[in-house]
């Protein structure tokens, strides 16, 4: 999710119609990269069109934006502007000829200027001796397009652009590729993301230029911080909110929402795991992080405004819209926004109680009891939570019920764990200290997936302020870096099989091996690293172990279209998913 924010890169092809004349048949590819604002963006855009008068273009959601058919008058009188703006000479030219020139112009000072900066950004600095990472940097203009048009594979799902990359250089925790109009070096194993990101907000930090996301998502939230200070002090504020202790006050919360979804599963009909988890976390947002009190009615206008903002993030209209306001999603995050006020009225009103809202709400900092989140930071880092915990955990649990369906064996010891905790403990409450210190297989079950399938993209995209220098590589001032978890994952030597057999979800997945020292993985970073580590990791974990309990407890299931010799992937996500979103039949409920 976070990659999608700070990274997003819009491609926008054009396509050819009955209605495009001749002249305008020219292929222009426009790449709106993270380097240009949404100014420039609508204004190379606006020309273009004003151009060809008959350009298509094809949204990334793969819906088809046509101009308005003109009519010979409206032609007319778009031809005197043009050559009003223009030089004399090319007055004289006929109105096809003419909008072609103006359109060649404006695409070719777009790309010379794409070009050069690449040129510049491309070279090593030479104050340093150390040579640049390996890996090629594409074309010139718009570097590796395989990164826009093939990144991921039905047999891995997302991230396949990056293990093909790796697989071309002989040091694959360094290497670089170009993208969103800069080199991009890519670091693996510890080591490297250590020696990196340990030097976040000293010499690298990440870059938001695209500022109608910040509108959308909270502009004060402490995604959007760069300046180390400022970025701590609301990770303490907000880190309040997180503690074991709020963890554990969370747990009722937490139940009754994964209670409330397996309640809904029918014996009768096959079940989407996908979409049963996507509304547990959904569930878990309004229900703990918000604090709300949905009634049966307003639940699926929560989902269904999550649903258009969070779409908000990929959905090309919502940048060029002048206001967006009016957008889908920009109606979606105003319906979440005033939920959060009206929220933070009460409490104020009747004082805390147990949910997110509450404790960032009255948090005050260790450091200085007289500060505290304002109205606005409240509202920003609430909608942060809910953009950054929803889709990750029930993405990370639909991969869990696969390798469940898939070992069936897994699904029977977690049963027989809960069993034994029940017999210890009783069914009446579950406690954080419960799922924390008697459930070492649910620990272990989650782990070994979060290992096999982590995030398939990268994290946000940093810059190196400074050149700095990792694993014997430059890494030259201006470029962009990222860290790829899957490959630290592989490249692990405590679990390192030939033929990668220890990322396969059938041949690899054993989570007995987080359950003894020596078989431990020790290259391991799900939830990230360093100053930007993931705040929610002690609530994802919970979440995630409340419903597998649970669920391991209540039900039993047997994969519908998935078997060991059968398994494919979505090809884009931000954590892997199976490509039917996990459709199981139950074999038993209670
Ligand atoms: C399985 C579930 C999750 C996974 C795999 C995950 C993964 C990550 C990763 C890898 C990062 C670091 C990104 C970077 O450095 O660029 C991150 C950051 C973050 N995560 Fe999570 N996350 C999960 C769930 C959650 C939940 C449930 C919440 C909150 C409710 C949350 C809140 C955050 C926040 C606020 C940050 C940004 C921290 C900062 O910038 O200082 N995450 N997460």
């Amino acid at each position: 999710m976070l990659a999608l924010e700070r990274n997003c890169t819009i491609p926008l092809q054009n396509t050819q119609s009955k209605a495009i004349p001749r002249q305008s048949t020219t292929v222009l590819l426009l790449i709106i990269t993270t380097e240009m604002t949404p100014r420039m963006i609508l204004s190379a855009v606006l020309l273009a069109a004003t151009a060809t008068s008959c350009i298509a273009f094809v949204l990334p959601t793969g819906k088809t934006v046509q101009p308005p058919t003109k009519t010979t008058t409206k032609r007319e009188s778009t031809t005197r502007l043009d050559a009003a703006l223009l030089p004399s000479v090319v007055t004289h030219l006929s109105p096809p000829l003419r909008n072609t020139i103006i359109l060649s112009t404006a695409a070719s000072a777009v790309a010379i200027s794409i070009y050069k900066n690449h040129k510049k950004k491309g070279l090593p600095d030479s104050a340093f001796s150390e040579p640049l990472p390996e890996g090629t940097l594409g074309c010139p203009i718009l570097g590796n397009i395989d990164f826009y048009t093939n990144q991921g594979s039905v047999e891995t799902g997302p991230g396949d652009f990056f293990r093909r990359q790796a697989a071309k250089v002989k040091n694959k925790n360094i290497f670089r590729y170009m993208a969103f109009g800069r080199p991009i070096v890519m670091l693996s194993g510890m080591k490297n993301v250590k020696q990196a990101f340990n030097l976040e907000f000293k010499k690298i930090r990440t870059t938001t230029t695209l500022k109608k996301f910040t509108e959308l998502f909270g502009g004060e939230s402490m995604l959007f911080v760069n300046e180390q200070d400022r970025h701590q002090y609301m990770r303490r504020l907000v880190g309040q909110a997180m503690t074991p202790e709020k963890i554990n006050l969370a747990m009722p919360a937490l139940v009754a929402s994964a209670s409330q979804q397996i309640d809904q599963l029918t014996m009768e009909e096959p079940v989407t795991m996908e979409k049963v988890l996507t509304n547990f976390t959904l569930d878990v947002a309004w229900r703990q992080i918000l604090g709300l009190d949905l009634k049966d009615d307003e639940i699926n206008e929560f989902y269904e405004a999550v649903d258009n903002w969070i779409g908000g993030i990929v959905d090309l209209r919502t940048l060029l819209m002048p206001n967006i306001k009016h957008t889908k999603a920009g109606k979606g995050s105003a319906y979440l926004v005033s939920k959060i006020e009206r929220k933070m009225d009460q409490l104020e009103r009747d004082g805390p109680d147990g949910s997110t809202m509450s404790a960032m709400y009255f948090a005050r900092d260790e450091e200085d009891p007289s500060k505290r989140l304002s109205r606005d930071e409240v509202v920003s880092n609430a909608l942060l939570l809910i953009l950054a915990g929803s889709e990750t955990a029930a993405s990370t649990l639909t991969v869990t019920a696969l390798a469940m369906g898939l070992h069936k064996d897994v699904l029977k010891k977690l049963k027989d764990e809960q069993l034994a905790m029940i017999a210890k403990r009783g069914t009446e409450e579950m406690t954080r200290e419960m799922i924390e210190k008697d459930c070492p297989y649910l620990d272990a079950v989650i782990k070994e997936t979060m290992r096999i399938k982590p995030l398939g993209t990268t994290g946000a995209m940093r810059v190196a302020e400074e050149t700095i220098v990792v694993d014997g590589k430059q890494i030259p001032k201006g470029n962009a870096v990222v860290f790829n978890i899957y490959l630290t994952h592989e490249g692990d030597p405590a679990v390192k099989e030939d033929n990668n057999a220890h990322m396969d979800i059938v041949k690899g997945f054993k989570p007995e091996r987080w359950l003894n020292d020596s078989t431990k993985p020790t290259e391991y970073m799900p939830f990230g690293f360093g100053p930007r580590y993931c705040l929610g990791a002690n609530l994802a974990m919970a979440e995630m172990k409340v419903f597998l309990a649970l669920l391991a407890r209540r039900v039993d299931f047997n994969l519908v279209n998935m078997s060991p010799d059968n398994v494919t992937w979505k090809k884009a996500s931000i954590i892997p998913k199976p490509a039917d979103g996990a459709v199981v039949a139950l074999a038993s409920l209670s």
